[in-house]
């Protein structure tokens, strides 16, 4: 099964991704994560996207569509994969088809601007993992610390409320074309399109997510 989940920032793809992960056993791939994982080992792509996604800016087509082609290619990924935060452009979503690479989901998850901003407020991740919580929404066992390893929670750089604004900008300027071009696939038996309301609670969106993938 190969999914896209198309959504602003904040809209609960990551969320979602993981219970999608350990339902089906598809792998995620966070794009996001990925940067994230190059910063922390501080490759020179990791640092140069490092100011980047701290100024709220969308990393270089080029470069996420060769960090996308090669994680889909290992042996993980045969059998399907979750994409989460990507394609994002349509110059990415370009890319994916010229690949051949085929998509049976685009899902995408509504949820207005103000909703956005209260929620990346309360984010709380674990890094290593991806797992993603909300101090008030859907918070860990024990404050500040991951379910499953009891490591430390850590706000994410980008979570500040003005970059979180113009993350947003850019979602609408450029990721929100998508909506079209993946509902235009689906007119043409491409893909089979979804849109999920992503303000209802984690455990609503999560089932009706299960129908669909099921
Ligand atoms: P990325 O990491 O992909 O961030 P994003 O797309 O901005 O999305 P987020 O991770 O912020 O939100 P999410 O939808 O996963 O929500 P979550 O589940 O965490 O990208 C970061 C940066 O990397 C970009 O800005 C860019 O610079 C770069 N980048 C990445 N991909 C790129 C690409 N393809 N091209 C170019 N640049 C790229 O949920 C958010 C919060 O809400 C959490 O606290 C969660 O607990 C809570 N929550 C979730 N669901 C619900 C719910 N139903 N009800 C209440 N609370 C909820
Ligand atoms: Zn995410």
């Amino acid at each position: 099964m190969r999914i896209i989940l198309l959504g602003a920032p904040g809209a609960g793809k990551g969320t979602q991704a993981q219970f999608l992960m350990k339902k089906f056993g598809i792998p995620q791939i966070s794009t996001g994560d990925m940067l994230r994982a190059a910063i922390k080992a501080g490759t020179e792509m990791g640092l140069a996207a490092k100011q980047v996604m701290d100024a709220g800016k969308l990393v270089s087509d080029d470069i996420i569509i060769g960090l996308v082609k090669e994680r889909i290619a290992q042996e993980d990924c045969a059998n399907g994969f979750l994409l989460d935060g990507f394609p994002r452009t349509i110059p990415q979503a370009d890319a994916m088809k010229e690949a051949g690479v085929k998509v049976d989901h685009c899902i995408e998850f509504d949820v207005p601007d103000d909703v956005i901003v209260d929620r990346m407020g309360g984010r709380r991740v674990h890094p290593a993992s991806g797992r993603v919580y909300h101090v008030v929404y859907n918070p860990p066992k024990n404050e500040g610390k991951d379910d499953d390893t009891g490591e430390d929670l850590i706000v994410r750089d980008d979570d500040k409320e003005a970059t979180v604004r113009d993350r947003l900008a850019i979602y609408h300027d450029q990721t929100k074309p998508l909506v079209n071009y993946y509902q235009t696939a689906a007119t043409e038996g491409l893909c089979e399109y979804h849109k999920l309301d992503g303000t209802k609670s984690v455990d609503v969106v999560s089932a009706e997510l299960e129908q669909i993938v099921s």
